[in-house]
């Protein structure tokens, strides 16, 4: 009896760990695209990237019909002939082609991008660092993302990825400003797309304590330990009472 319901509770938490849904979900060790083709009519433009683990590995410059690795060291021991390149985008324009044609010119349709900004180390005044803006769910693949620094427009130490593919057919890209962290800049990662009414600011700045925060954080500290004084001061005053008082009763007591 007590043997067939162990075995019934070992098959139950059996069948919970193997099956997919109740359990955790099963991933993949690591994915690998050989070969993103984007063509689109507007421009008209395309891109032909490889991509590892949701990270970009090279594109192809189009008009300089070349391989450029997103790390350069890559380059040394491996190689890409741009012209499989060209030859994929020159099909995926004669497939758009037929498309375009077969949607009666439907146009498609502007998803509205999210973007989020951060640094990537902890921020330290005056230590080298790295902006990064991340725009999600870019649809179509035509966008600029621009950096603001102090509202003013910057070009030097921007670099950005390609159109990094999603499984649900939008895309990604990231911009980096490098920056040198200081209490006074202050920064916006300005993002253009046709699903947006206007020019989106996503703004960022390094979160030093203020002067009045490290006056705040005293004020408090000296009340809590005016409080603690006071309240060790008053219990000690309570328990003579109390034993006085005690001491009254147990002498009243007998009367
Ligand atoms: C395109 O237009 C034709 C004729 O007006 C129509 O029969 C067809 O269903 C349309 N196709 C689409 C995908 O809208
Ligand atoms: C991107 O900037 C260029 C140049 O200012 C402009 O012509 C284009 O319309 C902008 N694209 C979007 C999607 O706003």
């Amino acid at each position: 009896m007590i043997l067939n319901r162990v075995l019934i509770l070992g098959i139950l938490i059996l069948t919970i760990m193997m099956s997919p849904s109740g359990g955790e979900e099963i991933v993949a060790d690591h994915v690998a695209y050989y070969g993103v083709n984007v063509y689109q009519s507007y421009g008209p433009s395309g891109q032909y990237t490889h991509e590892f683990d949701g990270d970009e590995e090279f594109y192809v410059d189009l008009e300089k019909k070349e391989t450029v690795w997103r790390l350069p060291v890559f380059s040394t021991f491996t190689s890409f002939d741009p012209q499989g390149a060209l030859r994929n985008l020159a099909i995926a324009k004669q497939n758009l082609n037929i498309l375009i044609e077969r949607s009666n010119q439907t146009a498609a349709t502007n998803e509205v991008p999210e973007v989020t900004v951060f640094s990537k180390s902890p921020v330290m005044l005056g230590q080298p660092n790295t902006l990064i803006c991340l725009v999600d769910n870019i649809f179509p693949p035509v966008i600029n993302v621009t950096w603001l620094k102090n509202r003013h427009s910057v070009t030097e130490g921007v670099s950005e990825t390609s159109f990094l593919a999603k499984g649900d057919h939008s895309f990604s890209k990231i911009s980096y400003l490098t920056f040198l962290p200081s209490a006074e800049d202050i920064y916006d990662c300005k993002v253009e797309h046709w699903g947006l009414d206007e020019p989106l600011l996503k703004h960022w700045e390094p979160e030093v304590p203020t002067p009045m925060s490290e006056l705040t954080e005293t004020v408090v500290c000296a009340l809590g330990l005016a409080v603690g004084l006071v309240g060790i001061v008053m219990g000690t005053v309570f328990i003579i009472q109390g034993l006085r008082s005690g001491g009254t009763s147990r002498h009243q007591g007998p009367l």
